[in-house]
């Protein structure tokens, strides 16, 4: 069943044309609309929608152009023109009705918005404690959190899930770094700070020191236990601090979450996991540790699920989440929003749940993504040099301060809307990428004021809050306005009806760049109206038409805005 079948109603803006459309021509073609896809016009100035009939007239026998010139002869379709050109079918709605459809649409608080029944899981965030968050927990963050939020947008039952890192072999390390070196004033000063520096020391000692590894061994080996010991509230303790300075960075983001689940919620499943997979007969014994072999689903490295040690692994705990997932919340999809370089680990997590025989094994889906590069390369806590999320935030809020200043000096709240612009500006800089593109960050880039930037949007954004402020009275209502005045602002007017398309792409292809880049454009046809179209001033009728496509124009962007997390200040 494809997403879009899924839909029951509610079709905004421009899709209403489209699916007039489709019907129409699935009627005179024979063919199910559902198989009818349209194409854009290469050119500008041919209309809205087109279609190629190379198919269509292969399947009747006929030449292309013929076909296309007999359709839009024979075609009625209700405020639509259709027109051939070449082997294309061209469509073109009328500017009035164009205008009319668009405005009553563009005006309403839930634009876009569909009625899907569908449940989405998206994990997102995933940090691990006793490290600092670091700019792969920004973009992981940034992309999921505006996916939940579009997916929500389109009807979804969203669950946004945290897989806080808080369990593994490493946790052991810190135990038996923290017993040598911890210091409990450090603790306290700078939490993450110093449990940083622990991890950092017991990796640089064990090299010259083989022995510690085998502490840190023994320490997991505590951990795993299950017993209340030291360890275990050592671990409790560390992880405590870590979520509250986590916390902080998820605020500041405007990221929440519906569970904090880390991959030690699923310890108690882990050895039910183990027994699960050994009664499907698919354990395997190699050098001494437990693995599923995943040649039979064409994957040469198998899926290590017991080290020789006992202990289990990352991929085990994952098999567990998933598992109790698929129990609790019997999701359609389950979207792991986790960089690239695990794209083995996800490939095999769906692999061993399809030889298990579990039929939704592939409703889960890696939505991976690509590097954030400064000059210096990836970064590694390893080597301790990290760059600090906390540290891009700080930055691009003190830098913004200094543009606000400058360019509205008399503002009553430059700090606050500082934060609001600089934040913004780094989340719209990561979602404007294709998400498994590395992305290179520049700073004058990311804040400029009129590239393609998050602050450009905001400021198309505070400009129509302008307009409207000094109008001094509320957006016109839809039923009191002539919307045919509007009839020749066509390149607003289908940048507006484009939205609810954009989020709809955005939310089945888990691509928020393909709305990032639908705000850009409808931002640029903004900034062309109010340039070239006097709005205050001019004759009631017309007044109030401008005015009710400034209100269109501000509630778009301030929606497209608040889906992707950047807030969306009204004055800068
Ligand atoms: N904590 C991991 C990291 O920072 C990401 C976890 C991804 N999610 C998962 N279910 N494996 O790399």
């Amino acid at each position: 069943m494809t997403a879009s079948s899924l839909d029951s109603s509610g079709l905004h803006g421009l899709e209403a044309f489209e699916e007039r459309i489709r019907g129409a021509l699935a009627e005179v073609l024979g063919v199910p609309a559902e198989d009818l896809a349209l194409d854009r016009p290469r050119q500008a100035g041919h209309g809205e929608f087109a279609l190629p009939c190379f198919q269509a007239a292969q399947a009747a026998g006929r030449k292309p152009p013929e076909l296309a010139a007999e359709l839009a002869a024979r075609l009625q379709v209700p405020e639509v023109e259709a027109r051939a050109v070449g082997p294309f079918l061209n469509f073109r709605v009328e500017g009035a009705a164009l205008a009319r459809r668009v405005l009553q649409d563009a005006l309403r608080p839930d634009f876009g918005r569909r009625r899907r029944t569908r449940t989405s899981i998206v994990e997102f965030g995933s940090p691990n404690i006793a490290k600092p968050m670091h700019v792969g927990h920004l973009r992981s963050t940034v992309i999921g959190a505006a996916l939940a939020r579009i997916l929500e947008h389109l009807g979804h039952r969203v669950v946004r899930i945290n897989h806080l890192g808080d369990w593994g072999a490493q946790f052991g390390k810190l135990v038996a770094a923290w017993r040598r070196w911890g210091q409990e004033d450090r603790l306290e000063a700078d939490p993450i700070g110093h449990l940083l520096a622990l991890y950092v020391r017991f990796h640089e000692e064990a090299e010259e020191n083989p022995g510690l590894e085998e502490q840190g061994r023994q320490a997991f080996q505590e951990l795993e236990s299950g017993e209340d010991n030291e360890a275990r509230r050592l671990w409790q303790r560390f992880t405590e601090l870590s979520l509250r300075e986590f916390q902080k960075t998820f605020d500041r983001l405007g990221a929440r979450f519906d569970h904090v689940r880390g991959e030690s919620w699923y310890e108690d499943r882990l050895p039910g996991v183990l027994a699960w997979l050994e009664g499907k007969d698919l354990l395997q014994q190699s050098e001494g540790a437990w693995i599923v072999d995943l040649e039979p689903e064409g994957i040469q490295t198998p899926c290590l699920v017991k080290t020789a040690h006992g202990t289990t692994l990352y991929a085990t705990r994952d098999l567990a989440a998933a598992l109790s997932r698929w129990e609790e919340f019997a999701f359609d999809e389950c979207l792991y929003v986790v960089g690239n370089e695990q794209k083995l680990h996800f490939e095999q997590l769906r692999a061993v749940l399809r030889r298990a025989g579990c039929d939704w094994a592939d409703r889960i889906e890696h939505v991976a993504f690509g590097l954030v590069r400064f000059a210096e390369g990836k970064l590694s806590t390893r080597k301790g040099r990290v760059l600090l999320l906390k540290e891009v935030l700080d930055r691009a809020s003190e830098l913004a301060l200094e543009i606000v200043r400058e360019k509205n000096p008399g503002h009553p709240d430059p700090e606050g809307v500082a934060e609001q612009v600089g934040v913004g500006a780094v989340i719209f800089h990561d979602l404007k990428h294709q998400r498994t593109k590395d992305v290179v960050f520049d700073w004058k880039e990311v804040l400029s004021f009129d590239g393609d930037t998050g602050p450009y949007l905001q400021y198309t954004h505070a400009r129509c809050c302008a307009i409207l402020r000094k109008a001094g009275r509320p957006v016109p209502d839809f039923a009191a306005l002539r919307p045919e005045i509007l009839a020749e602002d066509r390149e607003l007017l289908t940048a507006l009806g484009r939205f609810p398309a954009a989020v709809r792409e955005a939310g089945d292809r888990r691509e928020p760049s393909i709305l990032a880049g639908h705000l850009l454009r409808l931002a640029n046809a903004g900034n062309a109206f109010y340039r070239d179209r006097r709005v205050l001033g001019e004759e009631p009728p017309v007044e109030d038409a401008r005015l009710a496509a400034i209100g269109a124009l501000r509630n778009t962007l301030g929606l497209g805005l608040g889906l992707l997390g950047v807030p969306a200040p009204e004055s800068m």
